[in-house]
């Protein structure tokens, strides 16, 4: 066990206790970026002028008018940028365009007295464009060589020879959707300036190190000129990793034009029209399977369709080569990334960050595959996972493969799923009109930022002279419980009770060159820090104590609040009272603390090394009953063991895989982002702008049972007390509930379909799957070669190919 990783007795960690702002959260009084502006004096409101085009070049900008609005203050353009007229850090984001990049891009901004004439004002201003041709889906980029940034290729071992050896190979093509992030709260910044002219901006941000930077570069000052604090968000899921700095820029370039505060915050029709979302993708792969169903070869092209700009996409398309292989072992791979540009939102990063996206490739093709292959697609999974000693595609040995199967035997145990499986054959044997599945997939999530310098954290702690104890760390909180396992890291490092310790914003005045609170990593990176500061004054107490207590300070403990000896008979010493008397004998109370995290190596050109301190894993197993009238499906049951090591904090722990299964789910089955591909003037309009059109996971789709477990016996040597990172993995998890639903389709064909699925499973999708599996004849594809199940294409573009065998033999009998 290592020092970081060591818990001491009667840790606080560990303990189940409901987040840290639970009950302010439930009765309204939390308190958000925005609701701050009720209380500041003479603010000023923005509002965006967007351009409804999708392409267009900017041939007129007249603001006059809206001066004229009674309450119009100021029209921001890009003549008022004093410093650097960007918002993003690939310098391909001009915060006040002249070439309109998508639809709803905004190009000035207005300042009004109020929200209403702000608005008045943005319709007044003059915008006159000029329309260029536009891009608008993936499948458009490609043809037309429409890329951006790096294009990242990933190979292991010889993928021809694979393909050679292979008994049975498959080729296919799959395009999957994008995710609007639909945080409660939308993107929102409340900038000041005082009287020397230091900014001080909150906003609702990931990043408030990098909000930051980019107001400093735009108003051309340096960063210590600007202060940006986040109270907390509500809901971020990386969104607000990137999107919220040009809007933060904006409201603090209002606010040293004017002298007054200035308010910005997107309404929803804003937000999901302005900012960027999940990638969606397109993949091209080729796989090579041997007689038993083992994985030889795959050789995937993987293109993210990125909208209009960077952003993050070159680190989602990495993160995505590097799951592609999720818990499997794929001897010999090639994988190749790109990224369209299209003139869409820039996309961004989204739980996951492209990790769900690579690993959806390879659950389709054996989701896909597993009936060609007359293997079950449990069996397939299952006999496909990494073993000791294998190591990823890109050279990083895969360490704790054991836990993969623990959970997934767990969940077979715990699921009942030997019983339920056979009650699932009758059912089906005995109704025609509805059929039910049960998905089972795996989870192998890499843990920590692939570009190595982001791993690292700082933290300050004080402790006042009355003992009491306030922790900043670099970490943002958005819902996901970092704050409540901050404090208690603090609590447990210190050895005092939960309530002695208190947790004040996240400033970058306090802590400065921060990372995004991202990656999953915000714990352990926060809480390596956060536990070095408090050692660091832990050290320094237990000096007095010793003193006082007449003994060597290796025999102190400071446990519940209280320091003594090793000794039975020792004296003990309040906390308040220790702190009272280090002060006295002036002894320094607070402290800086440090994070790094050890061992990572990554070289991006190559494309290997170690980019992750470690894997996360879980197995989760959906059963679902789909209505084959209408493609109508209700999850019935759920259960998940999920691997978090020694959780810090179950009940948060918990409720992050509860809400990571939910949102992967919405983006697998619900969630179906629309853009107007037409060649109407209304070309490139998000159709799906509000939760009207666009179906979010409501009570209604929950699961009727949900069974979540933590992995026992998963302490993890290289993070803060033992503990692992939960906030994306889970989300992956909602795989399951995807291959249930392509299953559940398949049984209404005859036996050994294979059933294409599109992304997001839509009932209607899912009815379309059902089609197709009706119209599929009794195992005459399988003999002559796939594919048979070619049904109607009902909208030809609506259907990915099929994967196609190019020399398929005789199937192999599955073997348990
Ligand atoms: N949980 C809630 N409630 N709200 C969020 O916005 N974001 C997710 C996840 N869980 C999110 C959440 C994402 S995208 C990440 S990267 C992690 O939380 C970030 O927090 P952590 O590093 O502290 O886990
Ligand atoms: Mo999370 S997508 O890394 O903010």
């Amino acid at each position: 066990m290592s020092a970081l990783s060591e818990r001491p007795a009667n840790p606080v960690v560990g303990e189940s206790i409901p987040h840290e702002s639970a009950s302010l959260h439930v009765t309204g009084l939390a308190l958000y970026t925005d609701d701050l502006v009720g209380r500041t004096k003479d603010c000023l409101h923005a509002y965006p002028v967007q351009v409804f085009q999708a392409h267009a070049t900017v041939t007129r900008l007249d603001p006059t008018p809206a001066l004229d609005v009674p309450g119009v203050v100021r029209v921001l353009t890009a003549e008022d940028v004093p410093g650097v007229n960007d918002a993003g850090i690939k310098h391909d984001e001009p915060l006040f365009p002249s070439e309109v990049c998508y639809f709803g891009h905004p190009v000035a901004w207005v300042l009004a007295d109020t929200l209403e004439a702000a608005r008045l004002g943005a319709a007044a201003v003059v915008v006159e464009a000029d329309p260029l041709p536009a891009m608008i889906n993936v499948k458009e980029a490609i043809a037309a060589k429409s890329f951006q940034g790096a294009q990242p290729h990933m190979e292991r071992g010889d993928v021809d020879a694979g393909f050679e050896e292979a008994a049975h190979v498959f080729s296919g093509e799959f395009e999957f959707a994008g995710q609007e992030h639909f945080y409660l709260e939308t993107n929102a910044a409340l900038a000041h300036v005082d009287e020397n002219g230091q900014v001080f901006v909150q906003s609702s941000t990931q990043h408030p190190s990098e909000t930051q930077e980019i107001i400093a570069h735009v108003l051309g000052v340096h960063s210590h000129d600007v202060t940006v604090q986040c109270l907390r968000m509500g809901g971020g899921f990386g969104g607000k990793e990137m999107q919220p700095h040009g809007y933060a820029a904006i409201a603090a370039l209002g606010a040293t034009l004017t002298g007054r505060p200035v308010r910005l915050r997107l309404n929803r029709t804003q937000d999901m029209t302005m900012t960027g979302k999940r990638h969606g993708f397109h993949a091209e792969w080729r796989v090579g399977f041997d007689r038993d169903g083992r994985l030889v070869a795959l050789d995937a092209t993987l293109t993210a369709d990125g909208g209009w700009s960077l952003d993050l996409s070159e680190p989602v398309v990495s993160r995505a080569l590097c799951h592609v292989d999720n818990a499997y072992w794929i001897p010999n791979v090639r994988v190749n990334g790109r990224i369209a540009k299209t003139n869409k939102t820039s996309q961004t990063a989204f739980r996951g960050f492209g990790g769900p996206q690579g690993m959806i490739v390879i659950e389709d093709i054996l989701g896909r595959c597993a009936p060609l292959l007359r293997v079950d697609p449990m069996t397939l999974r299952r006999r496909n996972f990494y073993v000791k000693g294998q190591s990823t595609p890109y050279g990083q040995p895969v360490r704790h493969p054991e836990r993969a199967v623990a959970a997934w035997d767990q969940v077979v145990a715990t699921g009942d799923l030997n019983r339920r499986l056979e009650e699932v054959a009758r059912y089906n044997a005995e109704h025609e009109d509805t059929k039910r599945a049960i998905g089972v997939t795996p989870v192998k999530f890499g843990i920590s930022f692939n570009l190595t310098a982001f791993n690292q954290a700082g933290a300050l702690v004080h402790v006042y002279k009355d003992g009491s104890v306030l922790i900043n760390h670099g970490g943002t909180e958005m819902g996901q419980g970092l704050h409540t396992k901050m404090l208690q890291v603090a609590a447990t490092t210190f050895g005092i009770p939960l309530s002695k310790v208190r947790l004040a914003p996240t400033r970058t005045d306090k802590v400065p060159n921060t990372s995004a609170t991202a990656a999953s990593s915000g714990a352990d990176l926060n809480g390596g820090a956060v536990k070095n500061a408090c050692e660091q004054i832990k050290e320094r107490l237990l000096q007095v104590a010793a003193t006082s207590l007449g003994i060597s300070p290796a025999d102190v403990r400071i446990e519940d609040g209280e320091a003594h000896g090793v000794a039975y008979t020792s004296a003990r010493i309040s906390w308040d009272e220790l702190v009272k008397t280090a002060y006295f004998r002036r002894v320094q109370l607070f402290a800086a603390g440090y994070y790094r995290t050890e061992g990572l190596h990554w070289d991006s050109q190559l494309f290997q090394g170690e980019p992750f301190k470690y894997f996360a894993y879980g197995v989760a197993a959906t059963e679902v009953e789909v209505d084959g009238f209408t493609g109508a499906y209700r999850t019935r049951r759920v259960d998940i063991v999920h691997d978090v090591g020694d959780s810090l904090s179950p009940l948060v722990d918990i409720g992050q895989i509860e809400g990571g299964y939910v949102q992967g789910a919405g983006w697998l089955t619900l969630e179906d982002l629309r853009w107007d591909e037409s060649d109407r003037p209304s070309r490139g309009r998000l159709a799906t702008q509000a939760a009207s059109t666009y179906k979010l996971p409501s009570f209604s789709e929950m699961p009727e049972v949900f069974n979540v477990a933590l992995l026992q016996q998963a302490h993890e040597d290289g993070a803060v007390y033992g503990s692992k990172a939960v906030g994306e993995p889970p989300l992956m998890l909602a795989f399951s509930v995807r291959e249930a639903l392509r299953q559940a389709a398949a049984a209404f064909g005859p036996v050994g379909i294979s059933v294409d699925l599109p992304s997001p499973a839509t009932p209607e999708a899912v009815y379309w799957a059902v089609e197709q599996a009706r119209r599929a004849t009794e195992h005459g594809h399988v003999q002559e070669g796939f594919p048979g199940v070619v049904p109607e294409q009902p909208g030809a573009d609506a259907h990915p190919a099929h994967p196609t065998s190019e020399h398929y033999e005789k199937p192999v009998p599955a073997r348990a």
